[in-house]
C-alpha cells in the first residue's frame, strides 16, 4: 500500500531544540513508503509491515517518482537468497537488529541484568510531517519491544538544506533498570561507495585527512577523550572510486556530540555497506531506571556530487543562525600571553582601532592567581593586584576606540592551585577518590554537581554584565580521564544555554587547545570555532580547508599571526597570513605595537578587503579545485547570486614543474563572463618569471564554462606565495 499520513506541516527545522516535533498521535500512521526531497537530495524508506524503517534510497533526488515507483523500487532492491544464508535475507534498518539476522555492529547494545540484549522492535507509529513539495519533511517512528520492556522513538529530519539528521530516543518500559552500552544509528550506502575519507590530528594541526580503500569489516573510530578531540573523525565519509571536491558522488556522516563518540562506516561480506555513528557510551554510563529515557545526540548525513556540494549542504544547514556582519577580532594570546599590563594592553587596543578592529578580545590570564597556566582556574574574579580598578579601563577604552569586548574563560577547568579547589576538593572530577592525570596542571570541574555548576554560571552571568562582554572565547584544554562524560558534556550544553538565555546577544566561540571541539552539538550554542592554536599560513591552509568542509568559513576564526609563527617558527608574507585569514572570520593575533608601519598599513588594506567584502563572502558558496599538482591549492569563495567570486591560488611548496600550467576554476555561471585579475594587497605575481603572464596585467574576461573547463595560466609562484583573484561578472 502507498502511503502518507501528513501528521502536521514540519514547519521551519531550526524552530526549537527538538525541531519542532511534537508527540504523535496512536495508532499506525504510514504503512508503505516515505519519500522526501530537498536541495536535490532524496531519501526514500520502507515502512511497510512492523520491522523497523529500511532505507531504499539515500542520495541524489528521485523526482517524478509515484508510488508505483517506490513500490517497484522496493521489489527491486530485494537481494536472492544464496546458499548457507538467512532464507530471507536481512534488511539493514536505521537501527541495525541483531535479532534480524544482521551480522554487523548492532545499533543498539545493552542488557537488564544479562537478559534482553536482543532487542527486535515492532513499529506502532509512523508520522511524517512533509514542508512544501521538495523542502524535506520530519519523520517519526515510534517502536516496543514487549519482551525487552524497551520503546524506540526515532526522529529523521531531511532539512532543506538537503543535510539529513537522525536522532534515538531510547525509553525503559520494565520495572527493573536496564543497562544501555550504546545506541547508533546507521545509513545503507551503495556499492559505488569504494573508498572511505576521514580525519585524525593532534594539537595545532587539526583535522589531517585520511583515505583508504572501503574493505571488507568495520572502520570504527572511537573519540574518547571526553571531548570531541583534535584526532576527531569528524566527518566519514565514503565516496565512488577517486572521488574529489567537485566530482564522484559522496555519502558523509557526523556525530554531532561533544563528548566521547563513535564514527564509523562497515562492510559486510553480503555487499551491504553501512556509514554511521552515535555516543560512545563506557559500560554503565547509563543506566535507565523504571520510566527513563535515553537521547542520542544528532546524526548528521550529507550526499554531494563531490566535496564541495556535500559541504555546502552542511553550511546551509550550519548558516541559520547570526546574520550580522562578523567582526574583526583582536584577540591577545599571540601578542602578550600572561603579561598583562594595563599600558601594554591600552597600546594595543589602539593599534587595533588603528588598523580597523571591531572586537577585541582579552585572552588567559586576567583572572586571580593567573601568572602562568599553573594556577588560578576556577577563579573568575578578575585579579584585583593586576587590575585594581577591574577589567573597567580596559573595556572603557576598548568602546571608546569603537570596539566591542571580549574575554576567554575555560570554564569547565581548575586548578588545583586555585581558591575554589581548596574550598571545594570534592569539586573536582574524580573517580573513586583518585584524581586523574593532570594536563597543563590542571583538572576539570565536575558540573554535574549543582553547586559546581550554580557557581560558574553565576560567575560566568555577573562577568558578562558587568563588563557587557559581546564574546565569551570558551576554552577547554584538556581530555578527560575516568570521568562521567556523558553527564558532563549534557551539564555543559545546559550551562551554555542557560547562559544564552540569560544574555541573548552573546557570542561563544567554542575554542579546546585550539580546534578539539568542533562539532555540530557544540555549534547549536556557539557562534564560532578556533579551528586550531596554529595560525601558520600554510598549515592553516589545510586547517581551514579541512574544516570547512562541515563549517562555513565565517565560523572559522582564522587570525593572522606575527611574520616568524609561534608554533611552527616559519616565516612568511603577510599576504600568505591575511589571505589566508580572508577566507575565515578574519582576526589578528599579533603584538600590533611591535609591528612595522609599513605592516600595519599592508593589514590595514587586509582588513578594508576583509570588511568589503564579508558581506558577500559571508553568505556565498566554498569552491575547492582539484589541481593535480599537490603543491598547488586553488580555492575560493563565489557568492549566492554568482556575480562575483575571490579565489586563492596558493603555493603550498615548490612543484614538480617549472610551470603551474593552467588552472581551473569551478564554480561560476558557465554562461557569464567574468572579469578575472588579480586584487592587491595579494602577493604580487610573477616573481621568478622572466615576463609574467600577458593576462596578469589588465586581467581578462573569459566565461564562468572556460574557467572551469579550461583554466587560466597561473603565474609561477615562490613557495608559501599566495595570489589573490577577484572575479566579476563582465
Ligand atoms: C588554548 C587556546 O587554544 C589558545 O588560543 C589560548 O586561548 C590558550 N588556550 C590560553 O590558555
Amino acid at each position: 500500500m502507498a502511503i502518507v499520513e501528513t501528521v502536521a506541516d514540519a514547519g521551519d527545522p531550526y524552530s526549537g531544540p527538538d525541531g519542532g516535533l511534537a508527540a504523535r498521535p496512536a495508532g499506525r500512521g504510514v504503512d508503505g513508503f516515505v519519500h522526501l526531497q530537498a536541495s536535490g537530495v532524496g531519501l526514500v524508506l520502507d515502512c511497510r509491515g512492523v520491522r523497523l524503517p529500511r532505507v531504499l534510497h539515500w542520495g541524489r533526488a528521485l523526482p517524478h517518482t509515484t508510488d508505483a515507483d517506490l513500490t517497484a523500487l522496493a521489489l527491486a532492491s530485494l537481494p536472492a537468497t544464496v546458499p548457507n544464508s538467512l532464507d530471507t535475507p536481512a534488511p539493514v534498518t536505521i537501527v541495525p537488529e541483531s535479532a534480524t539476522g544482521w551480522f554487523g555492529l548492532p545499533g543498539l547494545r545493552g542488557h537488564r541484568d544479562g537478559r534482553h540484549w536482543s532487542p527486535l522492535f515492532e513499529v506502532e507509529h509512523v508520522g511524517v510531517a512533509h514542508r512544501a513539495p521538495e523542502d524535506g519533511g520530519e519523520v517519526t517512528v515510534l517502536a516496543t519491544d514487549a519482551r525487552c520492556g524497551l520503546a524506540l522513538e526515532l526522529h529523521l529530519d531531511l532539512a532543506r538544506s538537503g543535510v539529513l539528521r537522525m536522532r534515538a530516543a531510547l525509553r525503559n518500559t520494565a520495572s527493573e533498570r536496564y543497562t544501555l552500552d550504546g545506541l547508533v544509528m546507521a545509513l545503507p550506502v551503495p556499492a559505488e561507495a569504494t573508498e572511505l575519507l576521514d580525519f585524525t590530528g593532534r594539537w595545532s594541526r587539526e583535522r589531517i585527512p585520511q583515505r583508504r580503500v572501503f574493505s571488507a569489516g568495520a572502520h570504527v573510530r572511537d573519540g574518547r577523550r571526553g571531548r570531541t578531540g583534535s584526532d576527531a573523525a569528524f566527518i566519514l565519509v565514503t565516496g565512488e572510486e577517486g572521488f574529489g571536491f567537485r566530482s564522484g558522488q559522496v555519502w558523509g556522516v557526523h556525530v554531532g556530540w561533544s563528548g566521547n563518540h563513535r564514527t564509523y562506516a562497515e562492510r559486510l561480506p553480503t555487499g551491504e555497506s553501512v556509514v554511521g555513528g552515535g555516543e560512545l557510551l563506557r559500560s554503565g554510563e547509563v543506566g535507565l531506571a523504571p520510566g527513563a529515557v535515553y537521547e542520542t545526540p544528532w546524526v548528521y548525513a550529507a550526499h554531494g556530487d563531490g566535496l564541495d556540494e556535500m559541504a555546502g549542504r552542511f553550511h546551509r544547514q550550519v548558516r541559520s543562525r547570526r546574520t550580522t556582519p562578523r567582526p574583526v577580532i583582536v584577540n591577545t594570546w599571540e601578542a602578550v600571553y600572561f603579561d598583562h599590563d594595563l599600558d601594554r594592553l591600552t597600546a594595543l587596543v589602539d593599534a587595533a582601532a588603528d588598523v580597523g578592529a571591531e572586537r577585541f578580545v582579552l585572552d588567559d590570564g586576567w583572572f586571580r592567581g593567573r601568572r602562568d597556566d599553573r594556577a588560578g582556574l576556577g577563579d573568575w574574579f578578575v585579579d584585583e593586584t593586576r587590575w585594581p580598578r577591574g577589567l573597567h579601563p580596559l573595556v572603557e577604552r576598548v568602546r571608546a576606540r569603537g570596539m566591542d569586548f571580549g574575554l576567554w574563560v575555560e570554564p569547565e577547568m581548575v586548578n588545583p592551585d586555585s581558591d575554589v579547589a581548596r574550598a571545594h576538593p570534592d569539586w573536582i572530577m574524580a573517580t573513586m577518590g583518585r584524581l586523574p592525570p593532570p594536563v597543563r596542571h590542571q583538572q576539570a570541574l565536575d558540573l554535574r554537581r549543582p553547586e559546581a555548576y550554580q557557581y560558574i554560571l553565576e560567575r560566568l552571568d555577573a562577568l558578562v554584565s558587568e563588563y557587557r562582554i559581546a564574546f565569551l572565547k570558551w576554552d577547554h584544554n584538556r581530555d578527560l580521564v575516568d570521568a562521567d562524560v556523558h553527564g558532563q558534556t549534557r551539564a555543559v550544553y545546559r550551562l551554555m544555554d542557560e547562559l544564552r538565555a540569560r544574555h541573548p546577544e552573546l557570542e561563544i566561540e567554542s575554542c579546546s587547545s585550539g580546534g578539539a571541539r568542533v562539532d555540530l552539538g557544540i555549534l547549536e550554542r556557539t557562534d564560532r570555532v578556533w579551528a586550531s592554536d596554529c595560525i601558520d599560513g600554510v598549515e592553516r591552509q589545510a586547517i581551514q580547508r579541512w574544516t570547512a568542509l562541515l563549517l562555513p568559513p565565517e565560523l572559522i576564526g582564522s587570525h593572522v599571526g606575527s611574520a616568524r609563527s609561534h608554533t611552527t617558527g616559519r616565516t612568511q608574507s603577510l599576504s600568505l597570513r591575511a589571505g589566508t585569514a580572508l577566507f575565515g572570520h578574519f582576526g589578528i593575533e599579533w603584538d600590533l605595537t611591535a609591528a612595522t608601519d609599513d605592516e600595519r598599513a599592508e593589514l590595514r588594506q587586509w582588513v578594508s578587503l576583509y570588511k568589503r567584502t564579508r558581506e558577500w563572502t559571508h553568505r556565498g558558496t566554498v569552491v575547492r579545485a582539484d589541481h593535480p599538482d599537490p603543491a598547488l591549492w586553488v580555492h575560493g569563495i563565489v557568492s549566492a547570486d554568482r556575480d562575483q567570486a575571490l579565489f586563492a591560488v596558493v603555493a603550498m611548496a615548490t612543484g614538480a614543474r617549472t610551470q603551474p600550467g593552467r588552472v581551473r576554476i569551478p564554480g561560476l555561471d558557465p554562461h557569464r563572463r567574468y572579469r578575472v585579475h588579480p586584487l592587491a594587497p595579494g602577493d604580487r605575481p610573477g616573481t621568478t618569471a622572466v615576463a609574467p603572464n600577458p593576462w596578469l596585467a589588465e586581467g581578462v574576461v573569459v566565461t564562468g564554462q572556460m574557467l572551469a573547463e579550461v583554466g587560466l595560466s597561473a603565474p609561477p609562484l615562490h613557495p608559501e606565495q599566495l595570489l589573490l583573484l577577484h572575479l566579476t561578472k563582465a
